[in-house]
């Protein structure tokens, strides 16, 4: 429940575009419908098309109805949207600002936060509209909900922070990384540290190798041109695969917030950089070509919208790091994201050092589409027998109708956080700039060693060099 007597106006600007329509609002009904936004929350959306309240609210009902987790009822529908109001305004015109002011100007003791869902470039415009407007005469009760990317570089993310620190303080920053609300990476944590099974083998001496992975069998679908600046390693290395990462190797924190991106970003600091004349040894970069997935002929990258034919963006990463941290010295890391491969899937494999010449164990963490923890060891074969053979544990935990539909979505668990000033989900200064510290190195690597992505037909698990790269047995384990 949304505690407090103080109102909270919540406030999104670019209410009219698809993360308000297929994310935010879908997950404010769901925290509607699960009684988790309390009578005194009034949500304000931002947009410069014409709609009224009614309008709007009938042009968001499909929306609610596709995306929703929990099923559609007209009631819950009603009363979330008795909470809404519709802002028609031209947010980079300072003086459109009047109406939130008087708006805002309605509301005592309140706690206002905001969420930018418009493209980073009009963050620190729409933060000083706000201040110079007057809406923020007590900054302390002003919080700003921004997604990723968080810059493009080392560079620019420090210049967008020291711009949005001009109006808010670092506390009030709430920097989304949505895999941080995910049901399965809270669950690494609870995995990790409540089972004497796993915290007493989590090292180098128990440890043969860890491969964290992000398949998607989407292309760049209609992003073709922010995908042209980004890559996969700043769509998804630098951000979703490094946070998994962190949380698969941090210390245990202690329940303060600050332990828990303490330990984080500390991991992340870790990682050993990748020299120019190392780098075929540690990265594999490629582009998906023209293939077929799902039985259905798909085009390659270059032939996407709004990508360059001769783009040499890489779509497809495979980075193998070592963290420099006593505990997990030696213990090769396989980092690998890529789209329109033959997978749509999340996971972490931690893989450990064989005995004798058995089967090694294998604990899988699936983290999305499907969620669940699943563990490979070495059994006696029944009967008249010594032979020992791998057998297997298995906790689905979505099979469960009961657990899907009790298991908030990640922006719901977002929102209900940050309507709750509970600050654990999201991504810490210190581990943006981390972060940036070893890809802008990395980059440069890339760069001197004139590194180019190689081609990989959709619809393939990634370019044919991964046999070369990746340790035998994640074959042998991934087609078991
Ligand atoms: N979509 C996702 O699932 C997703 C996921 C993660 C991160 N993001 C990030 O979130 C941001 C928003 O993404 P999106 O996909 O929602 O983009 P989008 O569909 O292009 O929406 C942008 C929104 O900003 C509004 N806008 C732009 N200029 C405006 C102005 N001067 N005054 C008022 N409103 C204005 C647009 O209004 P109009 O409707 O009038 O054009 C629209 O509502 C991007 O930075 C994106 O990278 C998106």
């Amino acid at each position: 429940m949304v505690i407090g007597k103080h109102p909270i106006i919540f406030t999104v600007f670019g209410g009219t575009g698809d993360l308000t329509y297929r994310k935010l609002i879908p997950a404010l009904y769901n925290l509607k419908s699960a009684k988790l936004i309390a009578e005194n929350v009034k949500i304000l959306i931002v947009g410069r098309r014409d709609f009224d309240d009614q309008t709007y609210i009938e042009h968001i009902r499909p929306w609610v109805e596709e995306f929703a987790r929990l099923p559609f009822g007209e009631n819950v529908f009603d009363e979330l949207t008795e909470h809404m109001q519709y802002i028609k305004m031209d947010f980079t015109n300072p003086e459109d600002y009047a109406v939130l002011h008087e708006l805002y100007g309605q509301y005592q003791n309140a706690q206002f936060l905001y969420y930018y869902a418009v493209a980073p470039e009009f963050f620190p415009m729409i933060s000083n509209n706000l201040l110079s407007c007057g809406c923020m005469d007590d900054q302390s009760t002003h919080q700003v909900m921004i997604e990723k990317p968080f810059g493009t570089d080392g560079a620019s993310a420090r210049d967008l922070h020291d711009q949005l620190l001009k109006v808010f303080d670092e506390k009030s920053i709430y920097r989304i990384d949505h895999y941080l609300g995910k049901e399965m990476i809270q669950n690494i944590m609870s995995i990790r540290f409540n089972n004497v099974l796993f915290k007493n083998v989590w090292d180098h001496r128990s440890i043969d190798y860890i491969a964290i992975s992000a398949f998607e069998t989407v292309g760049v679908e209609n992003r073709g041109a922010y995908y042209e600046q980004a890559g996969a390693i700043k769509d998804m290395l630098q951000n979703h695969l490094f946070q998994i990462l962190s949380v698969v190797l941090m210390e245990e924190p202690t329940k303060d917030v600050q332990s828990l991106f303490d330990h984080q970003t500390d991991i992340i600091r870790k990682i050993k950089p990748i020299e120019a004349k190392d780098i075929k040894q540690h990265l594999i970069l490629g582009q998906y070509q023209r293939g077929s997935i799902d039985g259905k002929e798909v085009v390659g990258y270059t032939q996407e919208k709004n990508v360059m034919a001769e783009s040499k963006t890489e779509t497809f990463v495979a980075l193998k790091v070592f963290v420099e941290h006593p505990s997990y010295k030696d213990i090769p890391i396989y980092l690998q994201t890529g789209k329109r491969t033959d997978q749509r899937s999340t996971e972490v494999l931690v893989v450990f050092k064989a005995v004798k010449d058995q089967h090694p164990n294998v604990l899988t963490i699936r983290i999305s589409p499907d969620e669940g923890v699943y563990l490979k060891f070495n059994a006696k074969k029944p009967g008249n027998t010594q032979e020992i053979v791998e057998v297997s544990m298995d906790f689905c935990q979505s099979c469960v109708y009961e657990n899907r539909l009790n298991t908030p979505e990640a922006y719901e668990r977002l929102l209900f956080a940050a309507f709750n000033k509970d600050k654990s989900l999201f991504t810490d200064w210190s581990m943006v700039m981390a972060s940036w510290g070893f890809i802008d190195q990395l980059n440069e690597a890339i760069r001197q060693s004139k590194m180019m992505p190689l081609p990989y037909p959709a619809g393939s698990h990634g370019p044919e060099a991964l046999k070369q790269f990746l340790p035998e047995s994640y074959f042998i384990i991934k087609s078991g």
